[in-house]
């Protein structure tokens, strides 16, 4: 994407301030700047290319230049910081980029909790939600969301523990990345206020991948168990039950599940 489409995909939407940049380290810098600047409202930034990109749990995460979407928002808080904000702001940029990939491409998407989204169970998105605290306030959350758009945005097998692919490859043709841009911008920009409210939770749940089926929570330090995904508490943390019988929910950061085949 060069800078004209990006002010194309923008127009008209409520942006108090926006960038494009060619190459950038990361988008989520970016913004974390504005956000130790005092930027109040919702703010974009969106990069052609990212040299340092980054992943979930110190990963890195590839933008090679015109073959992905890189952008991060700024979310200043209107709602009151809980624990499981976090784990909700990932939720809604899964579900901003599946619900877009539906609207423009008709494509089923599934969203790996809390945060991947998958095309025919390989993962084509991921989300980077991060909290920029003031002393002991939380300021803002930081919204990044990168999209693998054309098969070069497709990390290298070795690199990667989970199966990767990108919009193109599974649609069959080629997209525009801008229009991918507008639609999953419209989608976060609609559901924002709405965190907190059992719709967001029945829409993000709606779309989880492998309910009702046994996954392997890797717990960290070598500790992994099998458990069924039984869908979102209430405040969007993962429903399962585990072999004890017992219902336990879990937020974001404690596991990470993988499906068993
Ligand atoms: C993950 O699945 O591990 C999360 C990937 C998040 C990548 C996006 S791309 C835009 C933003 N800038 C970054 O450095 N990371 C996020």
């Amino acid at each position: 994407m060069n800078e004209v489409e990006f002010k194309e995909a923008i127009d008209g939407l409520a942006l108090e301030k926006t960038a494009f940049q060619h190459s950038v380290g990361s988008t989520n810098d970016v913004v974390a700047e504005w956000a130790r600047d005092g930027e109040k409202g919702l703010a974009l930034a969106a990069a052609d290319e990212q040299t340092r990109g980054r992943g979930r749990a110190g990963r890195r995460w590839l933008t090679p230049p015109g073959s992905a979407l890189a952008f991060s928002l700024l979310l200043s808080l209107d709602v009151s910081p809980d624990t499981a904000l976090l784990g909700r702001a990932s939720g809604l940029g899964a579900l901003a980029v599946s619900e877009a990939l539906e609207r423009l491409y008709g494509m089923a998407s599934r969203i790996k909790w809390p945060n991947d989204v998958l095309l025919n169970g390989k993962k084509t998105a991921g989300i980077l939600a991060e909290a920029h605290w003031s002393g002991e306030h939380l300021q803002a959350l930081i919204l990044g969301i990168g999209i693998n758009v054309a098969s070069d945005s497709v990390p290298p097998v070795e690199t990667i523990n989970f199966p990767a692919t990108c919009v193109e490859a599974e649609l069959g043709r080629n997209v525009r990345a801008s229009e991918l841009l507008r639609a999953v911008l419209e989608e976060v920009i609609a559901w924002r206020s709405q965190m907190q409210s059992p719709e967001f939770i029945r829409a993000w749940q709606s779309r989880l991948a492998y309910m009702e089926q046994n996954v392997r929570l890797n717990m960290g330090t070598d500790r992994v168990i099998e458990a069924q995904l039984q869908g979102l508490a209430s405040d969007g943390s993962l429903r399962l039950r585990l072999p004890s019988g017992e219902l336990r929910n879990f937020r974001m950061g404690e596991i990470q599940i993988t499906p068993i085949d």
